[in-house]
């Protein structure tokens, strides 16, 4: 079987200034920035993409975006592309997150231009799949779920599918400090990888990452990460102090 190396990813969505985002990145570094057991993304908002991208330099951290647009340029107002976010040494971008869909309307139509965009330009996207609490309680988590996972990944070839990042987050253990159980998140992402093996073989489908995503603590990472077919993390409380992330990294490096 193909051993895949656990991800830790911290998305630290609309908080911190450049100078805040400085002394966590270096805390950061110091702690995880030599370790290769594994890999570990930081996603800053676009204002501190630069400073923590320099912070990084020779260090094991991988640099992240939590958004952006499908074109590349153009009029539109307040955006950023793939290939101004690759010449800041941006290797991941976070895509589809359950706050962009909700808060921003974004559709599965939209979500996959942005996947083809970013695997165009070589940056690795994260695509996030989950259902509310009201799919979950009628019943159809696996059905949304579905859907959103084949409609994001629309036109992606077989030789590209590697390089995405799967992250399952459902929207109701998102900062609301309920974690889904390891049942219910292992179900949901074997679930993911069964369609996976559908949509571009079994070779290719063990070779993706899938992260969970919500409410994921020290406390709570431990039997998440055992789970077979849990390579990761996307993490957004815990990632804003270097303390609890670094405790999520060791966690995943202890079932590596
Ligand atoms: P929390 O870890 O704060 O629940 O956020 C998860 C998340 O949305 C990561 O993208």
């Amino acid at each position: 079987m193909i051993s895949r190396k656990k991800l830790i990813a911290g998305n630290w969505k609309m908080n911190k200034t450049s100078a805040d985002a400085l002394t966590l990145v270096a805390d950061l570094v110091a702690s995880v920035g030599r370790q290769t057991d594994v890999e570990v993304v930081v996603c800053p908002p676009f204002t501190s993409i630069e400073t923590v991208g320099k912070a990084i330099e020779g260090s094991t951290l991988k640099l992240g975006a939590q958004n952006m647009h499908p074109e590349a340029n153009g009029a539109y107002t307040g955006e950023v592309s793939a290939p101004m976010l690759r010449a800041l040494f941006t290797t991941h971008v976070i895509l589809g997150h359950s706050e962009r869909r909700a808060l921003f309307g974004e559709t599965d139509v939209f979500v996959n231009k942005k996947v083809l965009a970013a695997l165009k330009n070589q940056l690795k996207p994260i695509l996030c799949v989950g259902e509310s609490l009201g799919e979950r309680e009628s019943g159809s988590t696996l059905k949304i779920v579905q859907t959103q996972l084949e409609a994001g990944l629309d036109g992606v070839s077989k030789e590209l599918a590697p390089s995405v990042v799967i992250a399952y987050e459902p929207v109701w253990a998102i900062g609301t400090g309920k974690v889904a159980t390891t049942e219910q998140a292992q179900e949901v992402h074997a679930f993911i990888r069964s369609l996976l093996t559908k949509l571009f073989t079994e070779p290719v489908a063990q070779k993706v990452r899938i992260l969970y995503g919500g409410s994921m603590k020290p406390a709570n990472a431990p039997e998440l990460l055992a789970q077979k077919d849990i390579d990761g993390g996307l993490i957004g409380g815990a990632a804003l102090e270097a303390r609890s992330f670094v405790e999520l990294v060791s966690a995943a490096a202890a079932v590596q």
